[in-house]
């Protein structure tokens, strides 16, 4: 049981994620724009400006509860369907930001508190495997960098005893897949799809790894059939 910030928290996954960590008897702080609406503590905060975020997280800072954070769950994410051809330097730019860029400047200003407690960061990524989609090229060029920026945060908190583990999860019935299927002209079928709450459940099964061993990479998929 711990402290664990999230983002993405008013999101069909991140609803989920804080409801189940809720249940398991974390304490949860939602970092969003829209946080007030949760039944848990929430920072306002627009993942688009990660330069904003600082002056954000002091408010945690002042109530004294920045330093017991104990894990990072970072599930916001925005999804344009647009080539590069057709989309404006503002979406790419918002596309990184709330995908990557604010990530890592949340690492970075929990870091002493995640050292301190030896803990977890959880990147929620996208399906598996998932490279090369033409007219989705700012979600996925955002999704690889996030990729790479976990592989490389491992390495260099692996001797201050953080974990880092990417979550890929494949189709997951929320708005956000409805309008990405209906923007490639491709079905949506919820049924088909996993719940949020199982992907919600994977992640605080990541999270409650005992101590000498974790996930550090986990692919899901609906079941076939
Ligand atoms: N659904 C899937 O099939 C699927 C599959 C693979 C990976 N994923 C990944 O899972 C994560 C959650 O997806 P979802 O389906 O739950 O999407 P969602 O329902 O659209 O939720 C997205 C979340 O990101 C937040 N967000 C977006 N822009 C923000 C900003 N500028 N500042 C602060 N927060 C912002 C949203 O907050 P607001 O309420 O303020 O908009 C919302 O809480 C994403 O990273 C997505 O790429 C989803």
């Amino acid at each position: 049981m711990g402290h664990v910030l999230v983002t993405g928290a008013t999101g069909g996954i991140g609803v989920a994620l804080v409801g189940a960590l809720v249940e398991a008897g974390h304490q949860v702080t939602a970092v969003g724009r829209d946080v007030g609406r949760l039944d848990v503590r929430g920072i306002e905060a627009d993942l688009a400006e990660p330069g904003t975020l600082a002056a954000a997280m002091r408010t945690l800072e002042d109530a004294g509860q920045l330093a017991d954070v104990q894990a990072l769950v970072h599930c916001a994410g925005i999804s344009p369907v647009a080539s590069v051809a057709d989309a404006d330097s503002e979406t790419l730019r918002r596309t990184l930001a709330v995908n990557v860029g604010s990530a890592a400047e949340l690492v970075r200003l929990t870091l002493p508190a995640l050292r301190r407690s030896r803990g977890h960061v959880v990147f929620v990524n996208a399906a598996p495997g998932m490279s090369g989609v033409a007219r989705w090229s700012a979600f996925v060029g955002s999704k690889a960098a996030l990729r790479e920026l976990a592989d490389s945060l491992r390495e260099e908190e692996a001797t201050y005893g953080v974990r880092v583990t990417t979550v890929y999860p494949g189709a997951t019935a929320t708005d956000l897949l409805g309008e990405v299927r209906s923007a490639f002209g491709r079905p949506y079928d919820p049924g088909r799809c996993i719940r949020p709450e199982t992907i919600a459940a994977m992640i605080c099964w990541v999270l409650s790894a005992p101590p000498d061993a974790y996930p550090c990479e986990l692919s899901v998929l609906p079941s076939p059939g």
